[in-house]
């Protein structure tokens, strides 16, 4: 029996596993926690190999087929790719091997381009979702009238990564990004990174009340609500604490979710894959 195999998922209580390289893919869970309060969640934060952006796209799909496992062994549900440039390496790999509901990233370049008047729409996100064929395939699909403007923000995973949240080192980079999107007219700018909307405040502060910033993670969780539904898969709570499993220190997990306002967060250190 396939390991994930609808007969083996005995209990529509199991929780949802989702993950991301850090603490980004935070941003996805909060808006699945407020979509549905009924699920219980497992989260993995790869802080061990943290950041992804500029890693090998085999690298990055061994670390997600690695996660995927780990979170199947905890008796996942359903998964989650909190992580464009891990959806962009390892989502159709994931497919491929497993057959249960795998929601995931996608940089909002739909809704951007029917909602920009400019007609210029911005897309923050690594080095690798920026060369992604993910990325290529969505400019094709919705950049015919509309120019999309691709924008690599090196560094800014790190950045959020040691908690520098509203660091003058943050918003010189935030500056550096975002500034030249709006001065070529950009009045939408898509946050194709899930560790950017834990900065939202600064990245609007630097865009402007004129621009629009939207943050896909909404319709991420309303997509893993209809994918669980279709699958008599949701669960009918209560829901258990989330749990947190990171590949690198606890201290440093457990203080970024405090500066998220998430104190006490049971963490746990695990080692998952070589
Ligand atoms: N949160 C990530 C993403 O959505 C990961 C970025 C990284 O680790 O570089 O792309």
């Amino acid at each position: 029996m396939n390991a994930d195999s609808p007969a083996w998922r005995t209990s529509n209580q199991q929780p949802i596993g989702i993950f991301d390289s850090g603490i980004g893919g935070w941003s996805v869970l909060r808006e699945i926690r407020r979509e549905l309060p009924q699920e219980s969640l497992v989260y993995v934060a790869d802080s061990a190999f943290a950041p992804y952006g500029g890693r090998d796209p085999a690298v990055i799909a061994g670390r997600a087929h690695a996660i995927a496992d780990f979170l199947l062994g905890l008796g996942a549900k359903a998964l989650v790719v909190a992580c464009n440039t891990a959806t962009t390496a390892a989502v159709a790999g994931l497919r491929d091997r497993h057959t249960l509901p795998i929601v995931a990233m996608e940089p909002a370049v739909k809704p951007a381009a029917s909602q920009t008047r400019s007609g210029v729409v911005g897309v923050l996100a690594t080095q690798r979702t920026v060369d992604s064929a993910q990325l290529a395939r969505l400019r094709t699909l919705y950049g015919g009238d509309v120019e999309i403007l691709a924008q690599p923000a090196p560094g800014l995973v790190e950045c959020i990564e040691a908690g520098d949240f509203t660091a003058p080192h943050t918003r010189a980079l935030v500056a550096a990004y975002v500034r030249p999107l709006i001065d070529a007219g950009a009045d939408v700018l898509v946050l194709g990174c899930t560790h950017y909307p834990l900065i939202r405040d600064l990245i609007e502060a630097e865009a402007g009340p004129a621009c629009a910033v939207i943050d896909p993670a909404p319709a991420v969780a309303r997509e893993l609500r209809r994918r669980l539904t279709a699958d008599a898969l949701l669960a009918n709570g209560p829901a258990r604490a989330a749990h947190v499993y990171t590949t690198g220190p606890v201290q440093a997990m457990q203080a970024l979710l405090a500066l998220l306002g998430e104190p006490d967060q049971e963490t746990t250190r695990v080692t998952i894959g070589g």
